[in-house]
């Protein structure tokens, strides 16, 4: 594992890397590193040829009146943690590298930055932008990796890409909780052993949202979001900042709950401001990652969709291919892809209704190929 200090050694490493024709994983972070992150190396690990960290604590995105100077900081245990993941190159820069010229021209992301979070931390989103394209050009990833629990953090990242046309693949990862739900978060260190169990009130709120939008039929957000709100309200250590219920691309807050919405809070417990979320789309289901939308976009893009299946595929066979490689001959080929055909087809079924028109459409495919599949693979239509 590199330990990398400078940007123009990590720009040369990462030259190197594109012109070997291995792609680049990133994961950035701030350090204090616990098993969110960790979900998230895995993850680039497991999908690119090499997986790059970053580990550095941007004053930017701080307020002036917010925790930079006594945020949590572990340069060792972190390296201590990434070593036998099998990351590549671990990038921590100082303060001087990133900023020798103090903040001069910035990224400005509009108005989706002075909403929820944006409100109580003006500019934060903005600093966010900024580091963000610094280190994208700075380690020239293909993918870069996110998680979910900073939502609007990862919806604005996608926008970053998308309107600054930078060619990298944003994965958005699902949030990694302690047994008792609170979203892992380098700021849970700040919390003394009352206020963490107190802190469990976030995902108890986000529970009884869900329920009653998935098990109560509720659609009208504003009553959900005034039961969320009066649920947090009666636990005596925390303070609100801001519960919405918002579309997943706007992050506007709905009247009526209909298409995929992301339920978000953010909430003081004591001197920590913490934040949490939970994605539902219409069907009923909660979203590990963010739903239709974001994944669209993606896929439109440059089918890394394609590649993550491609990934999912080779782990769920890992433990399989051990089994079988004894044996001389094997029809893995034909039984691994009509086994993927079959099951993207009744899923697309599914969600169309049985309408085979329509699941045509989605899938690509002509009507009377399809038609055909469905006989030849067996697929029951309900
Ligand atoms: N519990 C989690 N599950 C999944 N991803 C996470 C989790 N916590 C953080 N991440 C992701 O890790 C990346 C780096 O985040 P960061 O270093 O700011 O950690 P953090 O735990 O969010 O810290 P803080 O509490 O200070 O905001 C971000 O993409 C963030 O969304
Ligand atoms: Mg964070």
């Amino acid at each position: 594992m590199e330990v990398i200090k400078t940007i123009r050694d990590m720009q040369a490493m990462s030259r190197g890397f594109r012109l070997e024709g291995r792609s680049i994983g990133f994961v950035p972070t701030m350090g204090a590193l616990h098993e969110g992150h960790l979900s998230l190396i895995r993850r680039a690990r497991d999908e690119c040829d090499v997986t790059v960290v970053s580990i550095f604590v941007n004053p930017t995105q701080f307020g002036p009146q917010e925790d930079f100077d006594r945020y949590p900081r572990d340069p060792e245990g972190d390296l201590k943690k990434l070593r036998p993941i099998g990351v590549d190159v671990v990038f921590m820069p100082e303060v001087q590298e990133m900023y020798p010229h103090g903040a001069s021209i910035t990224v400005d992301v509009g108005d989706i930055g002075r909403i929820l979070c944006g409100k109580s931390r003006p500019g934060h989103f903005n600093g966010v932008a900024t580091v963000v394209t610094k280190l994208f050009n700075i380690v020239m990833p293909d993918r870069a990796y996110f998680g979910q629990k900073d939502f609007q953090q990862s919806v604005i990242i996608k926008r970053l890409v998308r309107d600054l046309d930078f060619d990298i693949d944003i994965v958005v990862c699902p949030i990694v909780r302690e047994p008792n739900g609170l979203a892992m978060s380098s700021r849970n260190l700040y919390l003394s052993d009352e206020e963490r169990q107190a802190a469990t009130i976030l995902y108890k709120a986000l529970k009884f949202g869900e329920e009653q939008i998935t098990s109560n039929g509720i659609r009208d957000a504003v009553k959900v979001k005034r039961e969320m709100e009066r649920m947090i309200a009666s636990e005596p250590l925390a303070r609100i900042d801001y519960v919405e219920i918002v579309d997943t691309e706007e992050l506007l807050p709905v009247d009526t709950i209909k298409g995929p919405v992301a339920l978000c809070v953010a909430v003081w417990i004591g001197n920590t401001r913490l934040i949490d979320n939970m994605v539902i789309d219409t069907s009923g289901r909660t979203g590990t990652e963010p739903a239709s939308g974001s994944q669209r976009d993606d896929i439109n893009l440059k089918h890394p969709g394609v590649k993550s299946i491609g990934g999912f595929i080779e782990e769920r066979l890992g433990g399989f291919m051990k089994k079988i490689k004894r044996l001389e001959s094997f029809d893995l080929y034909n039984i691994v892809i009509s086994e993927v055909e079959k099951s993207i087809i009744s899923m697309v079924l599914r969600e169309t209704k049985g309408n085979q028109l329509r699941a045509s459409k989605l899938l690509g495919i002509n009507r009377n190929t399809l038609r055909s599949k469905i006989k030849k693979l067996g697929i029951k239509i309900r």
